[in-house]
């Protein structure tokens, strides 16, 4: 058992650009369909943002209401930590643009870059300062703007991906929506399934990295796939067990968001009924640290769940990177 506070979801919120991307739309470019795009990952439109607009400016918008959700004034956040693969600019920290925006003047501020397991990562961390009494009041943030570094001449890549945020306030426990276990895990080993090649101290920005088409994320479909239902299944088995309890004693998981065929499958393989996954990929697509807030947030004000149902937060991506978040809603 975990000792220390409780550390529990105080408020939820979320933003989307308004602007949508149909799988129609990309017909118009790309050589696909509608119908390859759906029966292959479940997508039917994402959101993207207009240009000039960043990450951190989904991020305020997400973090001002996850903090009136939880009726907390930002100057009384101590630590944001934002989770992001589409940071505005590598130095400084999109958690810095959001301390700034959104006026928390007494707050430490650090990005997190752990892929689509970034908001697992970083609500564990936010769970460790507040369990361990050294903070009160955590802003956890997944924020994306993948339209970004999508190929959109690439179809196997740039149907997958959109842009958006989502925020929770995390504060020592009040008995409602208590984070109880959370679990961690990489394979670098494996790190070529999902890359951004370039811009970093390895490749740096050049000329022939523009040409090559560098600047883009990379994947490996294929194998990701196959690799991510394994995960997925070992996952859940594993926080079940770890806090005594079955499978089907989840009332909710709320897995990633990368393929509709993915939660599919890992639900079948653990025997669970498909409507246990929450699933809102057809309206958003893969949008990586931002998913599974985004989830919480709909789950959360569409009044989905009830006081001390048991849910599952399960998530995977490049590096490898996964992670879990059992909460005690
Ligand atoms: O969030 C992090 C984790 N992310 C993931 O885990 C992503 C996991 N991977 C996937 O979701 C899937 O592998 C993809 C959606 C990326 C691809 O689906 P797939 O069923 O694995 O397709 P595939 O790559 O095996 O391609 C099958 C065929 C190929 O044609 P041939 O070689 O069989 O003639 C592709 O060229 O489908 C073709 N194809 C397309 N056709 C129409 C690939 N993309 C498209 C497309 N439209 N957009």
């Amino acid at each position: 058992m975990e000792k220390g506070y409780k550390a529990s979801i105080t408020g939820v919120g979320s933003f989307l650009p308004r602007k949508v991307i149909t799988n129609d739309d990309l017909t118009r470019t790309l050589d696909t369909t509608d119908e390859w795009i759906t029966r292959r990952t479940g997508i039917k439109e994402r959101r993207v943002v207009e240009d000039g607009v960043a990450a951190s400016d989904l991020a305020i918008e997400a973090s001002l209401r996850a903090l009136d959700d939880a009726n907390v004034s930002p100057s009384e956040v101590d630590l944001i930590v934002a989770a992001t693969i589409t940071p505005d600019c590598l130095v400084p920290t999109t958690a810095c643009f959001i301390q700034d925006k959104i006026g928390a003047k007494n707050a430490g501020a650090f990005d997190i870059l752990a892929a689509c397991a970034g908001f697992v990562y970083a609500l564990s961390i936010a769970k460790g300062f507040v369990a361990s009494g050294a903070m009160k009041t955590v802003l956890v943030v997944g924020t994306e703007c993948l339209s970004k570094i999508t190929d959109f001449t690439d179809r196997s890549t740039c149907i997958l991906f959109g842009d958006g945020a989502g925020a929770v306030v995390v504060q020592r426990g009040n008995g409602k929506r208590e984070i109880i276990t959370t679990y961690l895990g990489s394979d670098g080993s494996q790190a070529d399934l999902l890359t951004l090649p370039a811009g970093g101290s390895k490749l740096p920005a050049s000329h022939a990295t523009i040409e090559s088409r560098s600047h883009y994320i990379q994947l490996k479909g294929k194998e990701l796939f196959k690799t991510a239902i394994n995960n997925m299944v070992d996952m859940i088995t594993k926080a079940a067990a770890e806090n005594n309890m079955q499978v089907e004693d989840f009332d909710m998981i709320v897995p990633h968001q990368s393929n509709i065929r993915i939660i599919e499958a890992a639900m079948e393989r653990l025997k669970q009924p498909r409507k246990k996954a929450y699933v809102n990929i057809d309206r958003y697509g893969n949008t990586s640290a931002a998913s599974i807030p985004i989830a919480l947030d709909e789950i959360d004000k569409g009044d989905m769940l009830n006081p001390g149902d048991s849910v599952l937060l399960v998530a995977f991506g490049g590096g490898l990177t996964w992670g879990t978040s059992f909460i005690k809603w």
